[in-house]
């Protein structure tokens, strides 16, 4: 019965694919339209005006593809907004730089809004195929020199999503990230495959806050089949983050997953729920499991430490499924997330509920 079942469905989509198919050559939206974007590759001269020509003649178009060569480095020396991007595949084959210049970014690079992130772009849109195996490079080692000078130096984060939907994201190299590699906010139905994280300090100042994922304000986002080798959280669920699925990473030397920090912001609501996290292999990490969140009062505790106060819940969480090795703490739930003073969070606790959280089947190896 079952098998009759699953024979039906298949052949249903199979004349639904074929109905598909030949109503989009009736239009003639089935052609590839290629944009190949031309590169001084020097690793100096800025090549951003190319990329946002290349996009803007391909966008718009079923089958509309942007090709950055293979064996070519593209410098990216401007802040882009890419949130115009519709039914587009973009391909990476090459390199992209971001240059190292410190104040220009500080000054251009897109606010978001969120304890002081910043990006060298956004992405936004709907219908975006991002792959081809190529490079990131955020030249982080600048930034990791300068925020052991300025902790408040503006970072950008490597990869921005603002407001990008149903939407594709794989095969990519991402080096050296200023600050987290990826922000996810405002998107809803995202899926990140087949990417490599690698982040590096060449000098005594450590490469900070190198988070591999942070969601914020989306819904629907999978991350699957990575490799994610930095020194904070691997996947980190920023408030209002529901509907997320973590499978197949391997996170080594990282913070393992988190939820929050939530309830930094005093009166606001941070809303985590429905979060599936299966098969990730710990290795060399701190925590494996974590949840992080803020006492009941706004308090300082240092420049960078600083919050409280804010409302909400976590919900339905569940980690099935994680292999460890050399993982200081398996779960941590810390309800006195950035704050020392344990007497202030007994007298003021934290505002945000947790609940239904199911860790199991932990498998050291
Ligand atoms: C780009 O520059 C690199 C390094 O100089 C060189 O190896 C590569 O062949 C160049 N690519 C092209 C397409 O000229
Ligand atoms: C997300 O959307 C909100 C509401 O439209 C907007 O205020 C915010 O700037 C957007 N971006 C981020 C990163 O939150
Ligand atoms: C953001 O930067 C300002 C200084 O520009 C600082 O006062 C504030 O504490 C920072 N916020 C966070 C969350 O780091
Ligand atoms: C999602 O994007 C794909 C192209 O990547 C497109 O074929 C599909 O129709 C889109 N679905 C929705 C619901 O917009
Ligand atoms: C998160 O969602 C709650 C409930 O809808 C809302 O009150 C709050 O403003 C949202 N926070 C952000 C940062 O969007
Ligand atoms: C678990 O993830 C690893 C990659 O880390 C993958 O090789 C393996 O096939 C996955 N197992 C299952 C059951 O999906
Ligand atoms: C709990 O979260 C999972 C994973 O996102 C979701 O599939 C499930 O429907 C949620 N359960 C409830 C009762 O909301
Ligand atoms: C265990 O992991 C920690 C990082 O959490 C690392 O510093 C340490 O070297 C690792 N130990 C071994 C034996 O690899
Ligand atoms: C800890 O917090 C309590 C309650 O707010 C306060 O009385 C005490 O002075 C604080 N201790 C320190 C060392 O700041
Ligand atoms: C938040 O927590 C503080 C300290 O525990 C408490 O005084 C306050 O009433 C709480 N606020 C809400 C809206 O629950
Ligand atoms: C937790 O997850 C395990 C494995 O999926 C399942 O067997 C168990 O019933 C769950 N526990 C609760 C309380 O939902």
């Amino acid at each position: 019965m079952k098998f009759l079942v699953t024979a039906i469905a298949a052949s249903f989509i199979a004349a639904l694919a074929a109905v598909r198919c030949a109503a989009g050559q009736a239009q003639g939206t089935a052609t590839t339209k290629t944009c190949v974007v031309p590169s001084h590759n020097d690793s100096k001269t800025d090549d951003s005006d190319s990329i946002l020509s290349a996009l803007r003649s391909c966008n718009n178009g079923v089958g509309g593809r942007v090709l950055f060569s293979p064996d070519v480095t593209y410098t990216v020396a401007k802040a882009m907004d890419l949130t115009f991007l519709r039914d587009i595949h973009v391909e990476i084959a090459g390199t992209i730089l971001f240059t190292d210049d410190t104040d220009y970014w500080q000054a251009n690079a897109f606010p978001l809004g969120f304890q002081n992130a910043t990006s060298f772009f956004k992405l936004g849109g709907s219908g975006v195929e991002v792959s081809g195996g190529g490079t990131l490079d955020g030249n982080g080692q600048v930034w990791y020199d300068l925020y052991a000078r300025d902790i408040y130096a503006k970072r950008p984060v490597l990869v921005a999503l603002d407001g990008l939907h149903n939407s594709t994201i794989r095969d990519l190299h991402l080096v050296n990230s200023p600050f987290w590699f990826h922000l996810v906010a405002n998107s809803t139905d995202i899926t990140f495959s087949g990417i490599t994280i690698d982040v590096a300090s060449t000098s005594s100042n450590p490469a900070k806050n190198g988070d591999g994922w942070d969601t914020y304000r989306s819904s629907h986002i999978t991350i699957r089949d990575s490799q994610i080798h930095n020194s904070d959280d691997c996947v980190s669920f920023k408030p209002n983050s529901t509907f997320i699925t973590v499978k197949n990473l391997v996170c080594v030397g990282s913070h393992g997953v988190s939820v929050g920090s939530l309830g930094q912001y005093p009166g606001e609501t941070d809303i985590v729920e429905h979060i599936y996290v299966h098969n990730v292999t710990m290795i060399d990490t701190t925590y494996g499991a974590r949840i992080k969140t803020w006492p009941g009062l706004a308090s300082e505790l240092s420049g960078e430490l600083q919050g409280g106060g804010g409302l909400g819940r976590v919900h339905n969480i569940t980690y099935k499924s994680m292999h460890v090795h050399n993982v200081t703490s398996l779960v941590l739930i810390d309800q006195c997330y950035g704050q020392s003073n344990a007497t202030l969070c007994e007298e003021n606790p934290s505002n945000i509920t947790i609940s239904g959280i199911n860790v199991s089947n932990v498998l050291p190896f």
